[in-house]
């Protein structure tokens, strides 16, 4: 079967499926303290979920990272890591993998190690517990500390993800760094997006252009580039000193969307060329047409002929452009 390539010749490589709009967190910049969720007939069954991600499996998806709100809040979401890890067995998956905030890992990560999953990462913006709190609202320090260590028992790699946040965070760079160190996690930065109702201001104040993180960090440590990928957008640099991989994605200063490779596909079927422009394609209702995957599958295949060149995000002069008022939490990230 014809891969699936953009208009710009990008091959579509990377799936990112938000399998609940739903999390224990609340997360300011993802979230508002009090949202209004989807009512469960609107989401996509596990089944669906199965029979869209196997489609673009078959269109030449090697790729696929489970994202939510947090996927793990799903009831029964193991039934459908299990279902996918066919796909790694066979061949077709390269990897299979998840994006989450940790709470449940405890729980969760023997059964995800055991349908395939090496290398999960995990959001985590600080080391302080009171700042921890501060930042999820409802989130628990010790739950997540507790869920890293058991990925990491049951074998699998972890890698922060930290939201770099002026006025929030800068004083945890380097404890950050540390104990990623010690306790030998991958680390990524990650430039605040604007999206969801966040007033312009705070999002000015809050943004911290990562060039700035990296020179502070290059006032310590010698910092090597490195030319490996992980199929995301992350560009990575290794720690001469203490040989760990330090990771920065960064929509804002350096764009990165000329060599996208993703699209990713809401709760309720949305498809989304680009996680910084509104335009999107109904893949529920195709779905729901048929029992057989031709209609999904042309689907897919118009809505990735118009997958747009990038975002338009952009915080110069004072001023935030391309700002959305979806919230993260819709498309996962
Ligand atoms: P790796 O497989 O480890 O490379 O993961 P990843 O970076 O692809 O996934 P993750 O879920 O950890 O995403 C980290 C951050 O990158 C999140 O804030 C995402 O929103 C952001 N991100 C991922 N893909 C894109 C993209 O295509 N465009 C933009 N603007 N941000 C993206
Ligand atoms: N800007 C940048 N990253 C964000 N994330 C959530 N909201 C934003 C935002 N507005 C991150 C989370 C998680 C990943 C999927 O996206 O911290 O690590
Ligand atoms: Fe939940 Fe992740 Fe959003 Fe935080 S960033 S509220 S953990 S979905």
């Amino acid at each position: 079967m014809a891969p699936l390539i953009d208009p710009f010749a990008r091959p579509i490589t990377y799936l990112r499926v938000s399998v609940t709009d739903r999390c224990d967190f609340r997360c300011t910049y993802c979230m508002a303290e009090h949202m209004q969720f989807l009512p469960k007939k609107d989401l996509l069954t596990l089944e669906e979920l199965d029979r869209l991600s196997s489609a673009f499996i078959r269109l030449g998806v090697e790729k696929l990272r489970i994202t939510g709100g947090e996927p793990l809040v799903r009831r029964d979401i193991l039934t459908f890591f299990r279902a996918m890890s066919r796909h790694l067995d066979s061949g077709a998956l390269k990897e299979l993998t998840l994006t989450t905030n940790g709470s449940q890992l405890k729980r969760f990560a023997k059964e995800l190690a055991d349908c395939g999953i090496r290398r999960i990462n995990v959001s985590l913006d600080t080391l302080d517990p009171q700042k921890f709190q501060d930042i999820t609202r409802w989130g628990k320090f010790a739950q997540v500390m507790e869920g890293i260590e058991a990925a990491k028992a049951a074998g699998i790699r972890v890698k922060v993800n930290t939201v770099a946040l002026k006025g929030f965070n800068e004083a945890e760079l380097f404890p950050l760094l540390d104990w990623c160190a010690r306790e030998d996690n991958d680390l990524t930065f990650i430039e605040v997006m604007p999206m969801g109702e966040m007033g312009e201001e705070l999002r000015l104040d809050q943004y911290w252009p990562l060039k700035d993180l990296r020179a502070r960090l290059a006032e310590r440590f010698t910092l090597t580039e490195l030319s490996e990928r992980t199929g995301g957008p992350a560009r990575y640099v290794r720690v001469e000193e203490t040989g760990q991989k330090i990771g920065f994605i960064t929509p804002l200063t350096h764009n990165f969307c000329e060599s996208c490779n993703r699209v990713r596909v809401t709760c309720t079927g949305e498809l989304f060329m680009c996680l910084g422009q509104e335009d999107n394609a109904d893949l529920r209702a195709p779905l729901r047409a048929s029992e057989g995957d031709e209609l999904v599958e042309d689907a897919i295949r118009r809505a990735i002929a118009r997958k747009p060149k990038g975002h338009d995000f952009d915080y110069s002069r004072q001023k935030v452009e391309g700002q959305m008022s979806r919230h993260m939490s819709h498309t996962g990230g």
